[in-house]
């Protein structure tokens, strides 16, 4: 077993609080890591440090967690840049572009979806990001949702079943039609392909009642449900998510006092996407009312060609402190911690003993700087199980 020891490191957040300073982020200085067998098996302060098979040194930078990027739409075709400058000229965000992109979609070769979306993971690895979910629903017929989820999988465990997207254009007329559909043979399709479900549950798209089916049976089918709820209205997402038990529900743009006040009796994992919000010129959610309610919150890209075409967290990091007014430590937390939460996995999101070797070198001295310096590409390095996944041309981390 070869053990590789990362020294060097000039600040170290661990999100783990029985670590370093105790804060939630478990902030150690001058500290050093070992990763043997893709998982972390020690942590501590440099000089105290182990000997191991191999060096790398961080040079003093920041390291943090890798990047938990628990909700997006990595797969599909095309784009909509057109939409974006409508909405930016007063248009309103309906979803209706929906359609666009599952005609694009469904147009594309396998070969175009694998390469599309492995160009948007490579983005995200640079920007930090060491584990993302991913969902279809831009397919909308058995084989394309199948297909879609084949391409995800095999870049991610994390694969979202999203059939009740949209009504494709071919069930305009026939929603209960599309409802049996997605419920019988397109979940049996899918369903063993899939760890989550999840419904577009919002003003025109599903309603409460449509949702709440869609759920239990892909429940009935092994899957884990999650909600997109409360992104364009006020409404049923986050009592329904509530009630069923769903992992998190995303997106929290219009939320009522009652809304927090379930959130904040339930262990459901409130996923804010400031992605959306910015490009849709929603308000943004209010992570703060959250926060001080005691949600737990989770920070994402929602990364899409819709309403979100972004894969960097460092800028969710960044529009959750300053536009949702979470704190510099609450935002990288969301973004790390949180999203493992929101995908129920332990050992991700942090950087304590046992937990996996997903992490980023940031080239700068704290964490702060990820929202003190949006847009800023910070990432030096970026390993996925003590393995590199990116690494900033002339970075130097070896010795
Ligand atoms: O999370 N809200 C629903 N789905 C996506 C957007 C889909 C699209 O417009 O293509 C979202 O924002
Ligand atoms: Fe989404």
């Amino acid at each position: 077993m070869t053990a590789t020891l990362l020294g060097g490191i000039g600040e170290l957040v661990t999100c783990d609080a029985t670590l370093g300073d105790g804060s939630r982020l478990g902030l150690m200085r001058d500290a050093a890591l070992v990763i043997e067998d893709g998982a972390v098996a020690w942590v501590g302060p440099s000089r105290e440090a182990p000997a191991a098979d191999r060096c790398l040194d961080a040079g003093g930078r920041c390291v943090v967690p890798g990047f938990v990027d628990s909700h997006t739409h990595l797969v599909f075709a095309g784009e909509r840049s057109d939409e974006f400058a409508a909405r930016m000229a007063g248009e309103p965000y309906t979803g209706g572009g929906i359609a666009r992109t599952v005609e694009a979609t469904r147009a594309a070769s396998t070969g175009e979806l694998r390469a599309g979306a492995a160009a948007r993971l490579a983005e995200m690895h640079a920007s930090g990001t060491t584990t993302v979910e991913i969902k279809s629903g831009y397919g909308l017929t058995v084989a394309d949702e199948v297909r879609l989820l084949e391409v995800a999988g095999a870049l991610t465990p994390e694969t979202t079943f999203l059939g009740a997207h949209a009504l494709p254009r071919e069930y305009a007329h026939d929603r209960d039609g599309y409802l049996d559909l997605v419920c019988g043979p397109m979940l049996a399709a899918c369903a063993p392909l899939a760890r989550w479900a999840d419904v577009f549950c919002d003003e025109g798209a599903f309603s409460e009642q449509e949702a709440r089916r869609v759920l239990a049976a892909a429940a009935a089918a092994g899957l884990t449900p999650r909600l997109h709820g409360n992104q364009l209205a006020y409404g049923p997402g986050v009592r329904l998510a509530v009630e069923i038990g769903a992992a998190s529900v995303d997106h929290c743009t219009y939320l009522t006092g009652e809304d927090v006040e379930t959130l904040a009796s339930s262990e459901v994992v409130a996923t804010l996407l400031p992605g959306a919000d910015f490009s849709t010129r929603a308000p943004y959610a209010d992570a703060r009312r959250l926060l001080d309610a005691g949600v737990t919150v989770a920070l994402a890209t929602d990364c899409n060609p819709g309403t979100s075409y972004v894969t960097s967290m460092p800028l969710m990091i960044a529009l959750g402190v300053r536009e949702m007014r979470m704190t510099v430590a609450e935002a990288l937390w969301a973004a790390t911690r949180g999203g493992a939460q929101a995908l129920r996995r332990a050992e991700i999101g942090r950087l304590g003993l046992g937990a996996a070797a997903d992490l980023t070198v940031l080239d700068c001295p704290s964490h702060v700087h990820l929202a003190y310096r949006p847009g800023t590409a910070l990432v030096t390095a970026t390993l996925r199980a003590g393995v590199t996944a990116y690494e900033r041309a002339g970075a130097g981390l070896s010795r």
